[in-house]
């Protein structure tokens, strides 16, 4: 790997289909197996062609992504999704009419027209149409199924401008379009539809409410319900969305959460803070850094990301951030915050 001249598109996203000269260009990479960089309404993908067993194997390889973790499949519009599952469940129609475009993946049984990386073995595969104008002229301009993860080195976290996927792929992958900011900052919400209720294996852009508003009860996968408060041994790391600098939440009020951050400079170590712009200006440390606001769920989502990769380049030994309410987006928020925190401390 490292072998790449990446080539950089910079496109205008108000401007754009599948006749620009850039996406013709990007298009025409993707059909020869190679893998793409491009914007979507939660984070930036990185795309390969989902038939071809070798153009998905460049996405593993340029992400350093285990190989048992499956991608999920975007379409164009709502008319390609026959062409990849065995068939479509009664109860996804109203939320394919509900929720596509958009930041929803559905998993449906597999018709294996997708090469057998694309789903990791597995008899399910997920789909997606992305809301967004770039995605969207990328993918009629290639007439391709493209697999396509969020576009950073496994473990980081996830890309919501093109410079993130500069930093993390350059090198790597054949191309880079940049569509400018994505919008919802956070993943798609995957719910699995292969039962007779559905399941939230991974909260994210379409909130648990929202689905139900429209089909009734749905389920959250159990393995999303581990409780995180148990304060976890420092450098018991774990693999997503972590910055740079080890990551600890901090439960507690605003003279609970100054106290940790001075201890931490008591003992000599630079630190960072990740907190609502209600909280932040309350805060002293050696960097603090604002992320949306408590009475805004989808602002935090939106900046999440980008907060957890403004200390990268400082020097900056520890990042302390709140918690945000497990409500609405707070729901998705605090899932990739507890996966890429190695330890919570909670105040007694
Ligand atoms: O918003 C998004 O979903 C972004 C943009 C680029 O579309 N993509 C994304 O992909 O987040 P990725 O690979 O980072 O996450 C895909 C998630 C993983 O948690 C994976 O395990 C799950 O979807 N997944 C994919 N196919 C699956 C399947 N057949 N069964 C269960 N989970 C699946
Ligand atoms: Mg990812």
């Amino acid at each position: 790997m490292g072998t790449y001249e990446t080539k950089f598109w910079n496109v205008d996203e108000h401007h754009i289909d599948h006749s620009n000269e850039y996406i013709l260009e990007a298009a025409s990479l993707l059909k020869k197996q190679e893998v793409v960089a491009f914007p979507t309404e939660t984070v930036y993908g990185l795309g390969a062609d989902a038939t071809s067993e070798t153009a998905v194997e460049r996405i593993f390889a340029a992400k350093g992504r285990p190989a048992d973790n499956p991608l999920i499949v975007h379409l164009a519009n709502k008319e390609q999704i026959k062409e990849v599952v065995e068939e479509i469940p009664d109860l996804a129609h109203p939320l394919i009419e509900r929720f596509l475009p958009g930041p929803l993946t559905l998993i449906f049984k597999s018709n294996g027209s997708c090469a057998r990386n694309v789903t990791a073995g597995l008899p399910t595969v997920a789909v997606r149409i992305p809301d967004h104008p770039v995605a969207k002229a990328l993918l009629e301009a290639c007439e391709l199924p493209l697999a396509a993860p969020s576009a950073n080195r496994s473990g980081r976290p996830s890309p919501t401008s093109a410079q993130h996927v500069y930093k993390d792929l350059y090198g790597r992958v054949a191309g880079i379009v940049d569509g400018g900011a994505t919008g919802v900052g956070l993943e798609s919400t995957v719910l699995d539809c292969t039962g007779e209720v559905p399941v939230i294996l991974r909260p994210g852009g379409v909130t648990k409410q929202d689905l139900e508003a429209v089909i009734g009860d749905v389920e959250v996968d159990s393995a999303l319900d581990n409780d995180q408060s148990q304060p976890k041994s420092p450098g018991m790391k774990y693999t997503h969305y972590a910055p740079e600098a080890p990551l600890w939440l901090i439960e507690g009020n605003l003279s609970f959460f100054q106290h940790q951050i001075d201890e931490q400079q008591r003992n000599g170590k630079r630190v960072g803070v990740i907190a609502s712009e209600e909280h932040a200006s309350s805060l002293s440390a050696d960097q603090v850094q604002t992320c949306g606001s408590m009475q805004d769920l989808r602002q935090v989502a939106e900046q999440l990301y980008h907060s957890l990769r403004v200390f990268d380049p400082e020097k900056i030994d520890v990042i302390l951030c709140e918690t945000f309410p497990k409500e609405g987006m707070g729901e998705a928020v605090m899932n990739r915050l507890s996966k890429a925190a190695t330890q919570k401390i909670s105040q007694p």
